[in-house]
């Protein structure tokens, strides 16, 4: 990300200019790259979903500074302020009731009386939300179903034709989404497993409830998601022939990728997204991914695999 924000303002300042003006920005936040837009201009959201190819009753996430401008788009009760104050800026995006109506246009909330909310870690994000004053909404950069892009090459790739700024953060730091939680009743529920895992969820507001197979309330989990071109295969201990592989720890068959040589969840999080694009690239008749555990980040890592696979829910 360079020597600090200073040579980065000019772009940042293209980009607030360009959100202004109702275009979309290629944005760099701390999970993957957003592509961004102005929360309350209805026609720069529907440019959102037009560029992504993804259903309009798929809602947006609202990007904000932190904790005081997310409750003037939501209401935030006690258990959302303590998640916020803990996490916040990170990866933690919380479902709330929305606050009035206006800041996150309809669109953007898919006609829902609740709103997503999260403050990106990045300070490219952060900077350009300052300096904007105002909610952005920005799903992951990629097209409908396909993986996230954790680069600026592989955003630029997959929806920079729609975007009149891209901004350069280096790779993504987490590199798996933000996790989503309903905070609407009780229990809090889990709506997508990411970047916060469960157990720091849990340790703040005890035992976390399943999203609800109710398409209103977690509409993104209808959609299948996060697959490259090639089948994948999990759980497997080595390639067949004509198959990429992603290997995970030191066990494992060594010709291939390795997620992480020293079995660390994190940087096998953080190589996830970009390792099913680089294997897709070979053309390969499939991409073999070991087994990768199932705590701490692993659940989100499994998440996305079981659904890059074509299993959903
Ligand atoms: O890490 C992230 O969250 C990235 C970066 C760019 O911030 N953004 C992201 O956005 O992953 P997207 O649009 O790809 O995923 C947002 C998820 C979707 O599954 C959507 O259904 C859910 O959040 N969501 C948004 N608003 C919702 C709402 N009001 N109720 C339930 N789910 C909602
Ligand atoms: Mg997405």
């Amino acid at each position: 990300m360079g020597n600090g924000l200073e040579h980065h303002m000019a772009h940042v300042t293209d980009a607030v200019a360009a959100l202004r003006r109702g275009d979309l920005v290629i944005l760099p936040t701390e999970t993957v790259y957003g592509l961004a837009a102005d929360a309350a201009n209805p026609a720069a959201v529907a440019r959102i979903y037009e560029a992504k190819g993804r259903p309009s009753f798929n809602p947006l996430i609202a990007h904000v500074t932190g904790l005081a401008t997310a409750e003037r788009i939501a209401r935030l009760d006690e258990r959302a302020r303590r998640l916020a104050e803990a996490f916040w800026p990170g990866p933690l995006t919380l479902v709330a009731p929305i606050a009035g109506p206006g800041a996150v246009c309809d669109l953007a909330r898919a006609g829902l009386e609740t709103v997503a909310v999260r403050a990106p870690g990045h300070p490219l994000a952060q900077a350009v939300l300052r300096e904007f004053g105002g909610p952005v909404v920005a799903p992951s950069a990629n097209r409908s179903s396909r993986p996230s892009p954790t680069t600026l090459a592989d955003a630029v790739a997959e929806t920079g034709f729609a975007a009149a700024v891209a901004l350069d953060g280096g790779p993504c730091a987490v590199g798996l989404e933000s996790t989503v939680l309903a905070v609407l009743d009780a229990p809090v529920r889990l709506l997508r497993p990411g970047g916060v895992t469960r157990a720091q969820i849990e340790a703040l507001v005890g035992p976390l409830g399943e999203a609800e197979l109710d398409a209103k309330r977690s509409p993104g989990r209808l959609t299948l998601h996060y697959a490259p071109d090639a089948p994948v295969r999990l759980n497997a201990l080595g390639p067949a022939s004509g198959e990429a592989f992603l290997g995970f720890g030191s066990a494992c068959a060594d010709d291939g990728l390795n997620l992480s040589p020293t079995g660390d969840l994190r940087q096998a999080a953080a190589n996830l997204f970009t390792y099913l694009r680089i294997a897709d690239r070979g053309s390969p008749t499939g991409i073999a991914v070991a087994p990768i555990p199932g705590e701490g980040l692993g659940e989100a890592i499994n998440d996305r695999l079981r659904r890059a696979a074509g299993f959903v829910g």
